[in-house]
């Protein structure tokens, strides 16, 4: 008989034949800007999760020093959006100066900036409208001048969500024609149009006003295409990939993994965060289980990196 539980038998024989394991070093941590003062919101689709105007920020960047989490995402919340989103790219903008403060007050902290503009345009869609429909090429201007602005805030890698063709390309010229030759991109290669996403739209109050993001977003059904999408996104010159979501795309992460050698990181998002925080708090899951069985899943499928608003907490559980 082939006994495989030889393998099973106590903690120490399982932990010496352990396949994955989660370190904070895995992590990205998200975290909301909002325009403002003392502002320290709890956002309700997201418990746990807050939006912080700058001058609140500390307290947050100390506990992911504390708890030895690398890097973070930052997401812009602005006072005031218009039709071409221009709060995304003005220097003065919330995540251009939140992105300076912790550059200078916390230089160890590795900043990667989102790039869009549904957060900044009134519209809510994440590029230029005219008619009813979202224009590819009118947009890219707008996500190149977004990047470099970010850039120029001390952004450590800029990361397009966006989902508008050639977009990596623009930006990487943008970029290097302004200097930022080593700004390195971590493209959302292959985002999906999720229901995922929605407590990040109420968190981000991103919403798309009219219609949805089926005409730029990847249709979920297909997988050979997140293929041609990555492709893509390396020959234009992106130098690490995002999937997003991640647990319902374990197919997608695997491949990527089997067909690239860059950095592969998991999107681990809003939704995925709030079903397990809403089903703990109910009682019915053990919280630290599945959060960490949901992480091993990810790593298994071959992520690198996961951003997920669970760093935190597996940051606290690990360091325990
Ligand atoms: C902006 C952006 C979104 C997310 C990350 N960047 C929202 C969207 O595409 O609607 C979603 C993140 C999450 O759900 O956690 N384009
Ligand atoms: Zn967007």
């Amino acid at each position: 008989m082939k006994r495989f539980r030889k393998l099973r038998q106590n903690e120490k024989m399982r932990s010496f034949v352990r396949e994955n394991k989660i370190s904070t070093d895995d992590l990205i941590y998200p975290i909301f800007v909002k325009d403002g003062e003392s502002i320290k919101e709890p956002i309700e689709s997201m418990p746990g999760i807050f939006r912080y105007s700058i001058d609140m920020l500390d307290e947050i960047l100390n506990e992911i020093i504390t708890n030895k989490i690398q890097s973070i995402l930052i997401f812009g919340i602005p006072s005031k959006k218009d039709e071409k989103g221009s709060g995304a790219y003005d220097e003065n903008g919330v995540t251009q100066k939140a992105i300076g403060h912790i550059k200078k007050k916390y230089p160890n902290i590795l900043i990667i900036a989102d790039v869009c503009l549904c957060e900044y345009t009134s519209h809510g869609h994440c590029g230029i409208v005219k008619n009813g429909e979202i224009l590819n090429d009118e947009t890219l201007p707008f996500l190149s001048k977004t990047a470099v602005s970010l850039a120029e805030a001390g952004a450590d890698i800029i990361a397009p969500s966006d989902m508008m063709d050639g977009r990596v390309e623009v930006i990487r010229d943008a970029l290097d024609e302004n200097g930022f030759i080593n700004i390195p991109i971590m493209s959302y290669s292959a985002k999906f149009a999720s229901a995922y996403y929605g407590p990040f739209r109420e968190a981000a109050g991103s919403s798309p006003c009219f219609g949805d993001r089926k005409s730029y977003q990847m249709d979920p059904a297909n997988g050979r295409e997140a293929m041609a999408e990555i492709k893509q996104d390396l020959a234009e010159g992106a130098d690490m990939i995002i999937i997003k979501p991640s647990l319902a795309y374990g197919d997608i992460l695997l491949s990527a993994r089997k067909e690239c050698e860059v950095p592969l990181i998991a999107y681990n998002v809003s939704g995925e965060y709030a079903m397990v925080k809403f089903a703990a708090e109910k009682g019915f899951i053990n919280e630290k289980q599945i959060v960490l069985e949901n992480m091993l899943s990810l790593k298994r499928a071959g992520a690198d990196r996961i951003i997920t608003y669970h760093a935190l907490d597996i940051a606290r559980w690990l360091n325990e």
